[in-house]
């Protein structure tokens, strides 16, 4: 603590247990663990001298942006330095040649996108959490969200970082080439890293045209078999399409109880869908064609203006606070090819009830992207069979353990279902190469 109090002042060293409990608890409330102390570095020079100080007294470090994620990647298990990236969190101005901005790890989703709108731009990465979650942490989990079907998820953004690995040595991408094929991406390899290779302090992030002609439906329909069928037509049909919503109906109704809304059409469907549309030239024509020639569809609310827009959005993005108003769920980010959506949606909770009987399960996602997510509400933290039978039936049908949202500590035990024993091994040639005393993130991912 003396150690990291010389490098970025006393001030910024915490050790209360009082100044230390928001760092030490995921956001769900299902992660928790004790720190030792939390570093907040104000820059670069202070991330690399921290981590030298850790190196030398051989302790783990845990790096966290707006603590937003939802794997336990984040929090300290027992012991750890916690990183904490926020004082990182100033902006470059916006390049309009390029397109590009360069922003710091602790600067917030919200204030990329805030940011790029004042240059009539707009940052393609979207989720629920963006008001609290940071760039770092995106950029290290590879996040995803909701207009991943139009513009790929974090990844497809990041021209390059700057970064400070797990033995000091330093990246430092920030040009923002385009093109550059000068031999191994590692922006790339540190985006999804999950914080086990280094430290990301800086993100040059690619920036898209802004398209304020927007239109939003919400659809009923009878069945996800129902709303697969359209959203396979919607998107072979429809060119601007930025995202395609599933949610179902004890979902929405969770969420008109929690924040007191009204339901969202006049009929209750077993199934909804959110469609969102953006163009330069208004799309509502095109998408309401488009729904109106689809076979079973229900009730439709369009949305055009921007109040009305968010107030639709809001059943599909409240699903996780009204979640958590049961407890700490578990949360799975299933990916399945599309075509077997339908049949895991109907089995899924046949199979969680049959691993513990008082479990609720909602299913919610990113239909676009074969993302689904499943999350299990009345079942102890600790106790993995739901997560095991979940993970193990989207594996069968061709899926992913995670789609989005990363392995972190709570699918560490199912990596093998998806990756195989040489990709493991490979992914722990480059821990040891780049982190070789093992002290970024440990537990995590592998
Ligand atoms: C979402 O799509 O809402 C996010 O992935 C967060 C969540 O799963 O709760
Ligand atoms: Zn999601």
């Amino acid at each position: 603590v003396r150690a990291l109090e010389d490098i970025v002042g006393p001030r910024h060293v915490l050790t209360s247990a009082e100044d230390l409990a928001p760092y030490e608890v995921d956001w769900t409330g299902r992660f928790r663990g004790r720190a030792s102390c939390v570093v907040r570095p104000g820059n670069t020079d202070e991330v690399a001298a921290v981590l030298a100080a850790c190196r030398e007294a051989g302790v783990a470090v845990v790096a966290q942006g707006g603590n937003t994620g939802l794997v336990g990647g984040g929090v300290p298990r027992g012991g750890e330095v916690v990183l904490s990236l926020r004082r990182l969190d100033s902006i470059g101005d916006v390049d309009l040649i390029a397109r590009q901005v360069t922003a710091g790890a602790g600067v917030t989703i919200a204030a990329v996108e805030a940011a790029a709108a004042r240059s009539g731009l707009h940052y393609a990465v979207d989720f629920g959490a963006r008001d609290s979650a940071t760039v770092g942490g995106s950029v290290a989990t590879n996040a995803g969200g909701l207009h991943v079907m139009r513009y790929g998820g974090t990844r497809e953004q990041l021209l390059g970082v700057e970064a400070v690995l797990g033995d000091g040595r330093r990246i430092t991408r920030l040009d923002g080439l385009v093109k550059d094929n000068t031999g191994y991406h590692l922006s790339h390899l540190l985006c999804g890293s999950e914080g086990t290779l280094g430290v990301v302090t800086a993100a040059r992030l690619r920036l898209v045209p802004r398209y304020d002609e927007r239109t939003v439906a919400l659809i009923g329909f009878a069945s996800v078999v129902a709303a697969v069928d359209a959203a396979t037509a919607w998107r072979r049909e429809l060119e601007y399409l930025e995202a395609i919503e599933l949610m179902l109906a004890d979902g929405v109704e969770l969420v008109c109880a929690a924040f007191d809304l009204a339901a969202p059409l006049a009929t209750r469907w077993p199934v909804y869908v959110l469609v969102e549309a953006a163009a330069a030239t208004d799309p509502s024509a095109a998408l309401a064609r488009a729904v109106e020639a689809t076979v079973g569809v229900g009730d439709v609310a369009v949305a055009v203006d921007a109040g009305r827009r968010t107030s639709l959005w809001r059943y599909r993005d409240d699903h996780t606070l009204a979640i958590n108003t049961l407890g700490p769920p578990h949360k799975l980010d299933v990916s399945l090819p599309l075509r077997h959506i339908a049949a895991f949606a109907e089995e899924v909770p046949h199979r969680v009830v049959s691993a513990a009987p008082v479990a609720r399960t909602f299913l919610f996602g990113h239909l676009g992207d074969g993302n689904l997510h499943v999350n299990i509400s009345g079942v102890a933290p600790d106790d993995e069979s739901v997560d095991d039978v979940v993970l193990r039936f989207a594996v069968e049908l061709g899926g992913s353990i995670s789609a989005e949202h990363g392995i972190g500590i709570a699918k560490r035990q199912w990596l093998h279902l998806s990756r195989s024993p040489d990709e493991i091994d490979a992914m722990r040639s480059i821990k040891r190469a780049l982190d070789p005393t093992g002290i970024m993130n440990p537990g995590v991912l592998l």
